[in-house]
């Protein structure tokens, strides 16, 4: 075989194997989010009142929280496990994947359609004039309104490290939970 031929035989296969090792990751993270659909739904449009929507999140929040769950530094009870099974690159994976799927509105903010805007102007400039989400502030706009009191009690309470949120422990939990409301009715 001329020299030239081996090169670039030899190029080609050198080229091949970042994008084997690419599929392989992906086959990967297909597989580990079977184990979140159980819980998440598919495609994380999770169908739960207490269970967030995951699928349409923001990935940098997802990356975020995952790395929190992993460190203990957030409550949750299956997450705590289920993060720790993982490494760091298979979090962020699962992440990428999961923000790349369409965001579907939970089935329990059919129910919430208390708007307060009034309420929530301090909360905008993070998550969007609809709720929408940007960068880290994750999306709120059609989660289900029991998950999102939930959540902000945590803020509250002082559980959730994030000093972007500290302003929750301001108010009182009704006010929380008209905040819920509003932001889920917003879908
Ligand atoms: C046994 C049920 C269960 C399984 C399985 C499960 N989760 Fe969760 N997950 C939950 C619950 C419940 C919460 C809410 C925890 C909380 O904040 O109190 C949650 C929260 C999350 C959050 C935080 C979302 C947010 O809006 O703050 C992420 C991200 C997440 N799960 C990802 C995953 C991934 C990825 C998998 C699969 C590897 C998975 N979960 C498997 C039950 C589960
Ligand atoms: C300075 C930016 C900022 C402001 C202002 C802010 N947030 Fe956030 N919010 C964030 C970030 C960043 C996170 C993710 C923090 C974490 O990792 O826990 C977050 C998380 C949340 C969550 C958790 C969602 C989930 O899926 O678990 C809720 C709910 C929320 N914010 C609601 C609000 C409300 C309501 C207000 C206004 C009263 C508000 N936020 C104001 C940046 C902000």
């Amino acid at each position: 075989m001329p020299k030239c031929v081996i090169a670039v035989t030899v190029l080609l296969f050198a080229l091949s194997l970042p994008a084997l090792a690419f599929d392989d990751e992906l086959g990967q993270v297909a597989g580990i989010s079977r184990t979140c659909a159980g819980c998440h739904g598919t495609d994380g449009a999770s169908p739960g009142a207490m269970i967030p929507i995951i699928g349409g999140q923001m990935e940098e929040y997802l990356t975020l929280t995952m790395e929190e769950f992993a460190a203990d530094q957030r409550p949750g009870s299956a997450m705590l496990k289920f993060a720790k099974g993982y490494s760091t690159e298979q979090r962020r994976g699962i992440s990428a994947y999961f923000a790349a799927k369409p965001w579907v509105n939970s089935p329990w903010a059919a129910a919430s359609s208390v708007q307060n805007p009034d309420l929530v102007r301090a909360c905008a400039g993070c998550h969007g004039s609809s709720g929408e989400g940007r960068g880290s502030s994750p999306r709120l706009a059609g989660q289900a309104p029991e998950y999102l009191s939930h959540a902000l009690l945590e803020y509250h309470r002082g559980e959730r490290p994030a000093a972007t949120m500290r302003l929750m422990r301001a108010f009182d939990e009704a006010v929380i939970k008209l905040m819920a409301d509003h932001y889920s009715s917003l879908k």
